[in-house]
């Protein structure tokens, strides 16, 4: 049996789809304050290989609410999905940030030690670089976040890293870069009310409803003055977690990688790539850079090819085209 806290929504639910068909039984453990019903009822209808699925609507903050669930079940792994992850939002409103992400965590964690848990796979992200000195990034790289998103997940590290060594809580923390991209039968897929990422938004720009597609800042020095992100397909990512919890099952050490695929693209290229994929002419305007929006990042995956045995293998086109695919079917 495992744990998958914030299963309803976009990445968490990948996963738990991903355990299901591999053989495991899965607990959600959801608030639902940005995920959705409808992702868990799809999980649960699937029935697969015969497969469990329990969901038990609840918040970490309450650490009551996660001492039931460890109470009902014996786990043998947590994956910890369950965060707050909109950048913008976290400048304006820290609190909840902290509140939702760290105090969240803290009490997971300290859950995991009253009943003798001792294995996490853990979102982490790039936003813990920061600004980055130099491309591509590796792990070593100095961690200095730009906003409270950022410092809440790097606080996570650091709080994990002292639960590792006093507790024997083994963590993988998995540091993602640009996440793109759904499920290839629209099982489940990216479903934010707000949406602030690049590829469903150019995409919702195809709705006759849609609004034309902002593109934040031609100014910067990259190749055609639009950022360069590490597109990183949502398959590829998963089997990263996967063989993050072998690699934990085996006894590995707590540790941190990195999530990308090593490539750079621009937003005019995302754009381009996904007017073939789409056939569509898609229209953009030029609008002002967002704040704390840095001109590249791109991963070194070198650790987690070495230590995991992963290689991301989808193009970005591919993750377009799924992103596609799940767009059309839900939304378009
Ligand atoms: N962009 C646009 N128009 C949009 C949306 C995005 O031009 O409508 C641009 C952004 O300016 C940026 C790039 O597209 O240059 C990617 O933006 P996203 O919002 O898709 O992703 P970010 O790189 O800002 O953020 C992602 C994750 C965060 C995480 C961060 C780490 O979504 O959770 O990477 O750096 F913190």
């Amino acid at each position: 049996m495992i744990l998958v806290t914030g299963a309803a929504g976009y990445i968490g639910s990948h996963l738990a789809l991903k355990l299901l068909e591999t053989g495991y039984d899965v607990v959600i453990f959801d608030n639902l304050s940005t995920g959705h019903i409808e992702i868990v009822d799809k999980l649960k209808s699937l029935n697969l290989k015969g497969r469990v699925v329990d969901f038990i609507k609840g918040d970490l903050k309450n650490i009551q609410e996660i001492e039931n669930v460890f109470k009902k079940y014996k786990f043998e792994a947590i994956f910890h999905f369950a965060a707050f992850s909109i950048v913008s939002e976290s400048a304006k409103n820290p609190s909840i940030y902290w509140e939702n992400n760290f105090l969240g965590t803290k009490n997971l964690l300290d859950a995991m030690k009253k009943f003798n848990i001792n294995k996490i796979v853990f979102s982490s992200t790039a936003a813990t670089y920061g600004e980055p000195n130099y491309v591509p990034i590796d792990e070593n790289h100095p961690q200095r976040p730009i906003n409270a998103y950022g410092n809440t997940k790097l606080a996570l590290e650091f709080l994990m890293d002292d639960y590792s060594k006093a507790y024997g809580i083994r963590s993988a923390r998995l540091r993602y870069f640009n996440v793109i991209g759904a499920d290839k039968f629209q099982r489940t897929g990216e479903w934010h009310e707000t949406e602030t990422h690049l590829v469903p938004n150019i995409l919702k720009s195809l709705n006759t409803k849609g609004k034309t597609f902002n593109i934040f800042g031609n100014t910067y020095n990259t190749k055609d003055g639009t950022p360069v992100r590490d597109y990183i397909d949502i398959e590829d990512l998963i089997d990263a977690h996967i063989k993050a919890f072998e690699y934990l099952k085996k006894g590995g050490k707590t540790d941190y990688f990195n999530l990308g695929t090593k490539k750079g693209n621009t937003v005019l290229e995302v754009l381009k790539t996904a007017e073939i994929v789409t056939g569509r002419k898609i229209k953009y305007e030029i609008k002002e850079k967002r704040e704390g929006d840095p001109a590249i990042l791109i991963a070194d995956n070198k650790k987690a090819k070495e230590i995991l045995n992963w290689q991301p293998e989808k193009t970005l086109k591919e993750g377009i085209k799924s992103a596609y695919n799940w767009e059309r079917a839900n939304f378009l």
